[in-house]
């Protein structure tokens, strides 16, 4: 092996690796004032003076110090790192889709608009809603606009009062933070001895002054919430509406639709379910869709179709108004109209109970393994995730979830989500999707064994790891400390900043 690759964080940056001579050719700069006042021209620019093969090796050396979804199984609970077809990629990189500006007369947008026509159509199908929007940027954005919808039409029924979301405790922590940003007072719903929302506790909270309950069915322990039709028929009656976390829709896309639960309100993270990888800092997409009664809240410009033409209806009457720039994350549209095309109604089905079954495979693989506990036990099934807890390894050996996570990476593993759900203590959360095969999902099994293994016979193994990554453990708490004592992040100019 190589030295050169032992280097961990001193990876040079693209700028150290070359001399920059900043100061544009005075041929140029003069060429440009004939056509720019001079205020505009510039007279120097900073990009590093590498040949291509420099440039290409630099960044394929920096993106083999990562893990990503194309290098293999990344059972990230919650977030659904599922493979993610290049052909959507590949269309959503066609040029007559990329070279357009949304400034351009909507005449000359026929055929982006009824793309994103039609992608409202497809996710109205999925969810059983009756429209959709296409602007919100992330889930938690369309949990934002959810709850403003809520708002809003309580506000127009002069129903103001009501200013209590219900959410269970093991919800994400993006719902209670969407719900208080909109101003509303947050009540916790406790989880009952099976992992489902407590329908004893929710009846003595619902009251006149519930707006809404927010839910993800499954629910994040990756149970399915069978009272769901009784919880949705018991928050309407008190006056509230439901809204559905639709994160959790690769356990049930193609089976069961959130609509016919009874939720008014429903977002989807296309950037999990829906060809695009969630996270990273990339572009996400959180369309929401609503039932017709709540269709004149949704947010402006709509797309709409009338008389043969597609266009931007500023019309709705009680809009919660404009939530992003133009229609939306257009690329991640671009692949989700694509991957539905591309599967159609039985492809999705078929990978929403694939995901189910290899959930319940590793499940079973890993349950019983000593340290291992499986807390809500009375189901043994789940849905697409499932939590184990590594409270008993800890309590044995000293050894936490955070280690065996860390561990996890030494075998070229991505490790699961850990220490959510909150109720569950050293949570292990795993969603192995349906993009994996029998045989990745042994590999996963046995390394968890053999790391099971190890903090029994030689914790500091584990508790010292990961070893041989590009970079070691790092202390999570550095990165929020004051400015003189943070990481560098960025460079300007010759200088650290
Ligand atoms: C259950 C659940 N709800 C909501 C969200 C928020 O989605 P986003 O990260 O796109 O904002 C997540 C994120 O992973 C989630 O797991």
């Amino acid at each position: 092996m190589t030295e050169f690759r032992q280097a961990k964080w001193d990876e040079p940056l693209i700028y150290e690796l070359s001399k920059i001579d900043p100061s544009l050719p005075e041929v140029i700069v003069k060429e440009a004032s004939r056509y720019l006042p001079e205020k505009y021209i510039r007279k120097s620019l900073f990009i590093p003076d590498l040949s291509e093969p420099e440039v290409v090796r630099h960044f394929i050396r920096l993106s083999q110090m990562n893990f990503s979804v194309d290098l293999g199984m990344y059972p990230l609970g919650s977030c659904t790192m599922k493979y993610n077809p290049k052909i959507c990629d590949y269309l959503a990189s066609e040029p007559s889709l990329i070279n357009i500006h949304p400034l351009q007369p909507e005449e000359t947008l026929q055929g982006l608009l009824e793309i994103l026509y039609e992608l409202k159509k497809y996710l109205s199908m999925i969810t059983g809603m009756d429209y959709f929007t296409l602007q919100p940027a992330a889930g938690a954005h369309g949990e934002y606009v959810g709850v403003l919808i809520i708002k809003k039409y309580h506000e127009v029924r002069g129903e103001r009062h009501r200013d209590e979301i219900l959410i269970p405790d093991s919800a994400h922590g993006t719902n209670p933070a969407s719900a208080k940003m909109a101003g509303f007072k947050v009540i916790e719903i406790p989880s009952d001895p099976d992992g489902l929302v407590d329908m004893d506790a929710l009846e003595a909270a619902l009251s006149d002054k519930t707006a809404g309950m927010m839910l993800t069915n499954p629910n994040t322990l990756g149970l399915f919430e069978k009272n769901i039709v009784e919880i949705a028929r018991k928050v309407h009656e008190v006056g509230g509406l439901m809204y559905y976390d639709g994160a959790n829709l690769n356990a049930i896309a193609g089976l069961a639709r959130p609509g016919d639960m009874g939720f008014d309100i429903v977002h989807l993270n296309l950037h999990k379910s829906f060809g695009t990888p969630h996270g990273g800092g990339g572009p996400g997409s959180g369309p929401v869709g609503v039932k017709s009664y709540l269709k004149e809240f949704l947010p402006i410009p709509y797309i709409d179709h009338r008389d043969g033409k597609y266009f931007l209806n500023w019309d709705l009457e009680n809009s919660i108004g404009k939530v992003h720039g133009y229609y939306g994350n257009i690329s991640v549209l671009l692949r989700a109209y694509c991957y539905i095309l591309l599967n159609g109604g039985e492809g999705i089905r078929k990978a929403s109970e694939q995901a189910v079954l290899n959930s319940n495979y590793l499940l079973w693989r890993i349950k019983s393994l000593k340290g291992v506990s499986l807390p809500y036990s009375k189901g043994v099934f789940r849905k697409h995730e499932f939590v184990i807890s590594l409270e008993p390894l800890k309590e044995d050996t000293g050894v936490t979830a955070k280690d065996v996570a860390k561990r996890l990476l030494d075998y070229g593993l991505h490790p699961p989500t850990i220490y959510f759900p909150l109720i569950v203590k050293e949570a292990f959360m795993i969603e192995p999707t349906e993009s994996v095969s029998k045989s990745d999902l042994d590999r996963y099994a046995e390394a968890m064994k053999a790391i099971i293994e190890e903090a029994y016979s030689d914790p500091d193994i584990v508790r010292s790891s990961p070893h041989n990554t590009k970079v070691g453990r790092i202390d999570e708490a550095y990165g929020s400390r004051p400015k003189t004592m943070a990481p560098t992040y960025r460079w300007l100019l010759g200088k650290e900043e």
